[in-house]
């Protein structure tokens, strides 16, 4: 699909939907657009009705109505104002959706209808990405198999926003929002990927194959490396099953060889069937998005790199499968990190922290400004926060700001988690330093983010994001997201999050 940013006077295309925003008062009168007459009348006869209110999630399709050039003129309710770029998000995928299922072959957006507010570069972001992230849709597993040719089935072909006078911070808002969209459904598409589809392996391949072209590098490290750099955690998470570990280490260099980089780190379980400590068959199918972490990273490099931004990046995914097998890892089975540490493995099913710690060891090693971790590590934080808000553990409180400034800014919403010195304590381990389970009673969300703590160098800029409540299955939040599917959730807010570290 092809999308566009126009001059209002540019001609119409052959089957046009022309798009255009009605806003409320506080009164709930509508305010009519400044436009054509023929539409004005159309929306006051609809409003007259009862059928048009301006309101928020309102999209309201004017078949065949022949006005200003184009065939076809669909209303978006917009609410009272100011708007937000989330406002636009929002407006985008009832945009999206209605043209959709409306099969309109082309459409445009006249974004003057909503007057100065229209014009603002960071609500045009916004619509640009409601509408690029409503369009994902994951097809990848299935066949052409007794299934007719539709030639209309991947409209619109063409979205264009039109504005009277197409201004640079026009432009780079449709950039932007197109690269931190795709930045998101690259993530999406990784995420919802079958396991036996996606391995370490194959995830390995795929960041190697997107990264081509681009000055992205990708650097993959097989079973043999990752045991000769003592990753422990991912050795032995790894041992039941038939696939190879792979650590994927992928880097982009955006400002000069001196700055110092900022590392994400993302956890790669391409399945987490809960190893010898088997998880309950209920929703296991689910534990294949077990890597949205790592796929948040990549989507992230690749978005940084699109965008040019200056800053020097590097993202680490410990991929492996978490299976029980003839050699696989045992509860009380203890294993030994990168950085010496030595871990009792009472659960297997508590994964993620293990291949993490390796890799957190390594993060540090690089001498970064700042590491971020990201993984679907808890079913508690579920629990906790729903599907809403992403939990964030970090004793930094200047690191907490940053993260809330970019999360507001990307238009996804964060929530600090506690994590202090007594949560460690429950993580003791008996006869090794630590324990992969709690020994105390609840907070598993706050016990695991004390464990990873253990492998970061002391006084290192860090937080730990737990994404296993927001990975997936998010729609009844976010219009713009798939019903059942990979959210791609924190690319946008790691992007920002990059960013400050210009
Ligand atoms: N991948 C799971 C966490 C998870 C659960 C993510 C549900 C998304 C939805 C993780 O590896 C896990 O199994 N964690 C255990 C830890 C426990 C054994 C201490 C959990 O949360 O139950
Ligand atoms: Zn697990
Ligand atoms: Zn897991």
């Amino acid at each position: 699909m092809k999308l566009l940013l126009q001059k209002s006077s540019a001609p119409a295309k052959p089957l046009e939907t022309l798009v255009v925003f009605v806003s409320c008062t506080d009164e709930k009168k509508i305010n009519v657009p400044k436009t054509d007459k023929t539409i004005v009348e159309l929306i006051q006869a609809a409003n007259a009705e009862g059928a048009l209110r301006g309101k928020p999630r309102e999209s309201i399709f004017f078949r065949q109505a022949r006005v200003a050039d184009r065939d076809h003129l669909l209303t978006i309710g917009m609410g009272k104002g100011p708007w937000s770029a989330e406002d636009g998000r929002i407006a985008g995928a009832y945009i999206f959706n209605s043209l959709k299922s409306h099969r309109c072959e082309a459409a445009a957006i006249d974004l003057d209808t909503l007057g100065k507010a229209g014009r603002d570069a960071e609500f045009i972001q916004g619509i640009v990405e409601g509408i690029l992230l409503s369009r994902y849709e994951f097809t990848d597993h299935k066949s052409k198999v007794d299934k007719k040719p539709d030639p209309h089935e991947s409209r619109p072909h063409e979205i264009s926003l039109m504005m009277s006078n197409p201004t640079k911070e026009a432009e780079e808002a449709v950039r932007a929002g197109r690269i931190l969209s795709e930045g998101t459904n690259f993530a999406r598409w990784l995420g919802d990927h079958s396991a036996n589809f996606l391995t370490p392996t194959s995830l390995a391949k795929a960041v190697q194959e997107r990264a081509k072209g681009t000055r992205v590098k990708v650097q993959i490290w097989d079973k043999a490396r990752i045991k000769k750099e003592r990753f422990g955690g991912l050795m032995a998470v790894s041992a039941g099953s038939s696939q190879e570990p792979r650590f994927i280490i992928i880097r982009y260099d955006g400002a000069p060889k001196g700055k110092k980089p900022v590392v994400f780190v993302g956890k790669g379980l391409t399945f987490d069937s809960g190893g010898i400590s088997i998880k309950p068959s209920a929703n296991m199918d689910e534990m294949k998005y077990d890597m949205c972490g790592g796929a948040a990273v990549v989507g992230t490099v690749m978005a940084l790199a699109e965008l040019k931004a200056k800053v020097n990046v590097i993202g680490m995914i410990p991929a492996t499968e978490n299976m029980p097998g003839p050699s696989a890892v045992k509860p009380g089975d203890v294993m030994v990190a990168r950085n010496g540490k030595t871990v009792e493995i009472l659960n297997t099913d508590a994964e993620g922290r293990l291949v993490l710690s390796d890799a957190l060891v390594y993060a540090c090693e690089q001498k970064p400004q700042a590491v971020f971790n990201v993984a679907t590590l808890t079913g508690a934080i579920l629990v906790a926060l729903g599907n809403i808000f992403t939990g964030v553990f970090t004793r930094d409180s200047k690191v907490m700001k940053r993260i809330q400034t970019s999360a507001d800014a990307a238009g996804e919403r964060v929530w600090l988690m506690p994590v202090v010195d007594e949560h460690l304590d429950d993580m003791k381990g008996l006869h090794a330093d630590l324990s992969n389970i709690s020994s105390g009673k609840g907070a598993g969300s706050s016990t695991a983010a004390a464990f990873l703590e253990q492998f970061v160098e002391k006084g290192m800029p860090y937080a730990h994001f737990d994404i296993a409540g927001t990975a997936w299955n998010v729609h009844n939040r976010l219009p713009y997201a798939p019903k059942r599917s990979a959210s791609g959730v924190m690319v946008r807010t790691f992007v920002e999050l990059a960013k400050s570290y210009f």
